[in-house]
């Protein structure tokens, strides 16, 4: 288990033990051989743990007023669960910060480390570290932690519409299908989030983006969550900083499986797994479908490549109210950020503005010509797209 108690730390201490290397779990877990362990960042600047957690306007609360809050932690209001521990919806006070009756003051979700789970302390910190610095309308808003004893709480801001991980793969009256608008608007607001953390004066790179760690609000405004395993990113010249590698299977980048190469690029490659999540509808790992179609950039990478068969890939659950035209140039995108060869890949700014210019369009396939087709459905007569014919253009660059 990797609990690290070091009282000097920058951002996240790289102290950590070994992991599960066989699991297929969607939760971020160690992912590294023993080769990379010794190859860690020599620039950090060490801060102290009592300096993150005083310098930050995050409240302090007992284990017992979280406990109250929860109403002692009740299964049936949990909201979720990963890598770190479990989240519990509560209550409290929206001036005093106590625990509050349910249904009255402020909603929270308040996530407790499981003590026998493979995170601890080091996550935690991380958390607090970067949560308590960073505030953006695309990061979830972290109200204030728990320290004691063993215990490690943290209490968040409370987002209705849970994670895009549900709305995508759960099935029930509560999570239908999103519409090709709403994918568009989170991929963007995700993008935006990212995009804010890469920036120069952050310099922060998430490393554990998937659809469980995007939230959603009331209005399906997308915020990043969970920041257990964010680290600086290089400093200077370089291109990268050297971790153990720490994600989610299907997820991260091919360069830093292989040598723990950590960039702002590893993210844009997570980036694509989600894009490609959102397009078909299917998970990054998926050990329930055929041999061949398992590991989504494996099955999706053939028809990312040739125009005629990117039809292929679209999540036949999203009504069809787009443009073909809209579908390629997000499949194109995602295509771009899942290139081997992370300087082939955009850049979150460029993201952004390739997402913003497609919102703009509004799924229409913007200034190209996209082409549509009356066609009879059961349920009548239903505007449809027609995916274009076959195209010599070279639609990668
Ligand atoms: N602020 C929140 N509001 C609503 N649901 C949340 C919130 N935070 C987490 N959750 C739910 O709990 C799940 C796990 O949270 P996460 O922070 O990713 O935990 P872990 O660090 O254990 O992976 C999320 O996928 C989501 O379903
Ligand atoms: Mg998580």
């Amino acid at each position: 288990m990797g609990i690290c108690f070091s009282a000097k730390i920058k951002a996240v201490s790289t102290c950590s033990t070994g992991g599960n290397l066989n699991s297929m779990s969607r939760d971020a877990i160690d992912l590294s051989s023993s080769s990379i362990n010794s190859k860690f960042s020599s620039t950090s600047i060490p801060r102290s743990e009592d300096e993150i957690l005083h310098s930050s306007n995050l409240k302090s609360f007992s284990f017992s007023e979280l406990k109250l809050a929860t109403r002692n932690f009740r299964p049936d209001s949990l909201l979720g669960e990963g890598g770190f521990g479990s989240v519990y919806k509560g209550w409290i006070d929206e001036h005093s910060f106590s625990a509050a009756k349910p249904g009255s003051g402020t909603v929270v979700a308040v996530k407790r480390l499981n003590l026998d789970g493979l995170q601890g302390h080091k996550e935690w910190l991380a958390e607090v570290t970067f949560l308590g610095q960073l505030h953006h309308s695309h990061l979830v808003k972290l109200i204030g932690y728990c320290l004691e004893d063993e215990h490690r709480l943290l209490v968040y801001e409370f987002l209705p519409r849970g994670s895009l991980e549900n709305h995508l793969f759960r099935r029930g009256l509560y999570f239908q299908p999103l519409s090709w608008s709403l994918r568009l608007k989170i991929a963007l607001g995700a993008a935006k989030g990212l995009a804010f953390l890469h920036s120069e004066e952050n310099k922060v790179i998430y490393r554990d983006f998937k659809t469980s760690n995007i939230l959603l609000d009331s209005n399906y405004n997308a915020k990043l969550s969970d920041f257990g395993l964010a680290k600086d990113g290089p400093t200077g010249d370089k291109s990268h900083v050297s971790t153990r590698i720490m994600g989610t299977y299907g997820y991260a980048a091919p360069e830093y499986l292989a040598t723990g190469h950590l960039s702002a690029k590893s993210d844009v490659y997570s980036f694509g797994v989600v894009l490609l999540e959102m397009i078909s509808g299917r998970r990054a790992i998926d050990k329930n479908r055929p041999q061949g179609e398992q590991n989504l950039v494996e099955w999706a990478k053939p028809l990312l490549a040739n125009r005629r068969k990117t039809f292929r890939l679209l999540d036949a659950r999203i009504e069809r109210n787009y443009s073909m035209e809209s579908a390629f140039r997000l499949a194109v995108l995602a295509s771009r950020c899942l290139s081997a060869e992370p300087r082939f890949r955009p850049n979150m700014d460029e993201i952004v503005t390739m997402l913003n210019d497609l919102q703009d369009s509004k799924g229409t396939g913007g200034p190209r010509r996209s082409r549509t087709c009356k066609q009879n459905t059961d349920s009548g007569n239903k505007e449809v797209t027609a995916y274009p014919r076959p195209s010599a253009s070279a639609l990668f660059t």
